[in-house]
């Protein structure tokens, strides 16, 4: 994928501040029903409502051809492509977290790489008893959380998915990203009219909150539930007795051992860690090193563009990056600061009164086990890095940080025996050898993307199957050509 210049991403960001003027960005509340004067289709104020307007898309869509359907999802593509740029800007303004021009290549990988209906396949079963056919079918209204991490990329990727599989959409994204995942849900109308689709087939709130959710998961329209996002939103769906996809936090660890290609191993370790200043939740979180190698692989990550602190400022740091949360019922619990997450690596050192430029894009520390930069989910560029003696410490840490999430989990080495012990005792959904972790949603590896990794509830690699569901049609004793 074509990378643009620092010119380039400087002005697409002034041409969509400019827009954004019209939607408030200096007041608390987004105007999330409009860019630059066009006003968005399928944006609601009542959940009731969004889902009615879903339900008609889904319904004129069941009409449509499977060629007809491919056309919409061609239309989102080539769109996608076209307003990646202005997505990705949009997203870091309202958010204040990750890169534009990451931003941007994640919507291009979605427009890429998220299956369209060639994902979904019928089978057929023949026999002594004639002809069973197995196809899979749409859900209906699919009710869909979006998460503020990757909003915008969240919505088109689900919407593509959904879509192929023959289904309506009512989105209730995160509060926090509302106008850019508003302005994806609007995208994905406006492919769906060029396409002669419905006119509005994917929906979304012009104010969603935890009521609207609640709403949507109880609503008899809703089939299938679908949460991209936080524990606490992925638990609210999981028990709300409704078909439900969960794909939710991780704390993804890496192993590196003396067998491996340590200067790579260490580019790729930054390069993974630092895309979108690590919201994605298969980024490198926390790394364990062989004791033998790790000053080779810490001066490896420091030519790549980390900055090393020391065991005192990473202290002070974590201080900083995560803070006490007073809950509803009055309890407190340890939580990522959010004026922290997916901020620069500059940003984050001025904090502790250190001063570098925008080169450096990682802030690395030599942290005992115990540490938060090992323990916590960060979501900044910041890299934890246990030493270990031997290959079973290596794995028995790397499980332990990575706390049965079962979501990701990398390796750097060439012994085959290092790498499947640990594969096989994580567990994650994702595994990725030898490469940054992007690779393994499809950017550099092999394989459809998704930003929706279903680990609890087993989906994997989310796309249009995952959001079907299976029929089964049999004609007894005929239709055999045998
Ligand atoms: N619809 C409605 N309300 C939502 C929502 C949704 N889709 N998602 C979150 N909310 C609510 C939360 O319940 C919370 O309400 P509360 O303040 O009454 O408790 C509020 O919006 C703020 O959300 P929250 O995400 O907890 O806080 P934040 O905006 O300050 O934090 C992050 C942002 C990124 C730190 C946080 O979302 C997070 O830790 N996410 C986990 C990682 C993640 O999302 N991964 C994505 C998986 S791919």
């Amino acid at each position: 994928m074509a990378q643009m210049t620092e010119n380039e991403i400087k002005d697409i960001v002034a041409k969509v501040l400019g827009q954004m003027q019209s939607m408030k960005p200096a007041s608390a509340d987004w105007d999330s029903t409009q860019y630059g004067g066009r006003k968005f289709i399928g944006i609601y104020e009542d959940m009731n409502e969004a889902i009615e307007a879903a339900n008609r898309g889904y319904k004129a869509v069941r009409a449509m051809s499977v060629e007809e359907r491919e056309k919409i999802i061609t239309e989102i593509r080539k769109l996608t492509r076209e307003e990646a740029a202005t997505m990705a800007a949009l997203g870091v303004a309202e958010t204040k977290m990750g890169r534009v021009e990451h931003k941007r290549l994640k919507h291009l990988l979605v427009a890429d790489k998220t299956p369209g209906t060639e994902d979904i396949v019928s089978t057929a079963k023949t026999g002594d008893n004639g002809l069973t056919l197995i196809e899979m079918a749409p859900f209906g209204v699919v009710g869909a959380i979006t998460p503020s991490t990757n909003p915008s990329e969240t919505v088109i990727c689900n919407s593509i998915g959904m879509i192929a599989a023959g289904n309506g959409v009512v989105f209730n994204p995160h509060p926090g990203a509302i106008a850019t995942s508003n302005y994806a849900v609007d995208l994905v109308n406006r492919a769906c009219r060029a396409a002669g689709g419905p006119d509005v087939l994917v929906c979304s709130m012009k104010k969603p909150t935890m009521e609207s959710a609640a709403i949507m998961q109880s609503h008899p329209l809703i089939k299938l539930l679908v949460c991209t996002g936080g524990p606490g939103v992925v638990k609210a769906v999981l028990s709300s007795g409704k078909k439900a996809i969960g794909a939710g936090a991780g704390n993804p660890p890496v192993i590196v051992d003396d067998t491996a290609d340590i200067q790579k191993a260490a580019k790729d370790i930054i390069d993974g860690c630092t895309f979108d200043n690590n919201l994605p939740c298969i980024a490198e979180k926390e790394v364990f090193s062989f004791d033998n190698i790790t000053d080779e692989l810490i001066a490896g990550m420091k030519r790549a563009g980390s900055y090393q602190i020391t065991r005192a400022q990473a202290d002070e740091l974590a201080k900083i990056v995560l803070v006490e949360k007073t809950k509803k019922d009055g309890t407190t619990v340890k939580t990522v600061n959010r004026d922290c997450v997916g901020r620069d690596a500059d940003v984050l050192l001025s904090k502790i009164g250190v001063s570098v430029g925008k080169d450096v894009r990682c802030i690395i520390a030599e942290v005992p086990f115990e540490h938060p930069f090992v323990q916590e989910e960060l979501m900044m560029p910041i890299l934890g890095i246990v030493r270990v003696k031997d290959i079973d410490e290596a794995i028995d840490l790397a499980c332990k940080a990575e706390a049965g999430r079962r979501h990701s989990a990398h390796m750097h080495s060439k012994n085959i025996d290092n790498l499947s012990r640990f594969a096989k005792a994580v567990e994650t959904t994702i595994f990725v050898k030898n490469a940054p972790s992007y690779a393994g949603i499809g950017f550099g590896g092999e394989g459809h993307t998704t930003f929706t990794i279903a680990g609890p509830t087993g989906e994997g690699i989310t796309s249009a199957r995952s959001f079907t569901r299976q029929r089964r049609c049999v004609m007894a004793d005929s239709f055999r050509i045998i």
